[in-house]
């Protein structure tokens, strides 16, 4: 695993959004895996300015995302899929016909995920995935288990994960309790992974992803495993590491 240390937020944003512009200036028809949740939002606001400049071309861009609640549509504001359009592909010249979220309004859950996988398989796989890591470690949406998850799938929330999402919504019993989440087999058949950490509150967890055991109950230690890992942390997310 390759680490990028860096001053703070911003910087990682700065950071994280440039590799991922390299990434497409490279290859302008990579298939992105991202992500949602705060930590990417500086990210793509980076890859905005740098879209703005002409720096960066997504015309030939497709996306897939790590995950979606069961239960909200594109129109929901509290949706993965409604986030990913406010926040970066309605900014940005990528064809929305070639942004990928699982939807959370399907009627057969078994059908969905095995559809998501397929979509995954037909672009041919994710060249570069963009990852955050949650307060317990998870990375998606799977949660510490006994096993890793292969493939998509769905799952029930974590206590933990609900009350630290329940902030984006406008009381606890609004936060959905299941949710699509790509497995850990499809995140680890990306070509090249690129976690984001930020802040001293994931100082601790983040310790244990990088440096403890590789344990599904700590699901991004997996990613110990990856042979193409970038960590781009803050100073504050790195601090326990130090
Ligand atoms: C959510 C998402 C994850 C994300 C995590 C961390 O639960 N499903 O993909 O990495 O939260 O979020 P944040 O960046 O807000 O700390």
């Amino acid at each position: 695993m390759r680490i990028v240390r860096t001053k703070d937020y911003d910087d990682m944003s700065r950071k994280a959004g440039d590799i991922i512009a390299a990434q497409v200036i490279l290859n302008p028809a990579s298939v992105l895996g991202l992500a949602t949740g705060s930590t990417p939002l500086g990210t793509y606001k980076r890859l905005i300015k740098r879209c703005d400049k002409g720096d960066v071309d997504f015309a030939g861009v497709h996306s897939v995302n790590l995950d979606e609640y069961v239960g909200l549509g594109p129109t929901s504001d509290q949706s993965y899929r409604y986030f990913m359009n406010e926040n970066l592909f309605s900014h940005v010249n990528i064809d929305i016909k070639n942004t990928n979220v699982p939807d959370g309004l399907a009627k057969d859950a078994e059908e969905e995920c095995a559809r998501y996988e397929e979509v995954m398989r037909a672009l041919g796989g994710i060249d570069l995935q963009l990852l955050g890591l949650g307060p317990n470690g998870h990375i998606g949406f799977n949660e510490p288990a006994d096993a890793f998850a292969r493939e998509t799938h769905k799952v029930a929330l974590t206590e933990s994960t609900i009350k630290a999402n329940r902030r984006f919504f406008n009381k606890e019993d609004d936060v959905p309790r299941f949710a699509y989440t790509m497995g850990i087999g499809s995140i680890m058949r990306a070509q090249r992974i690129l976690l984001i950490v930020s802040g001293e509150q994931k100082a601790e967890i983040l310790k244990a992803a990088v440096c403890g055991p590789i344990t599904p109950q700590v699901p991004a230690s997996v990613l110990q495993l990856h042979p193409c890992v970038t960590l781009v942390a803050d100073k504050a997310a790195l601090s326990a590491l130090d």
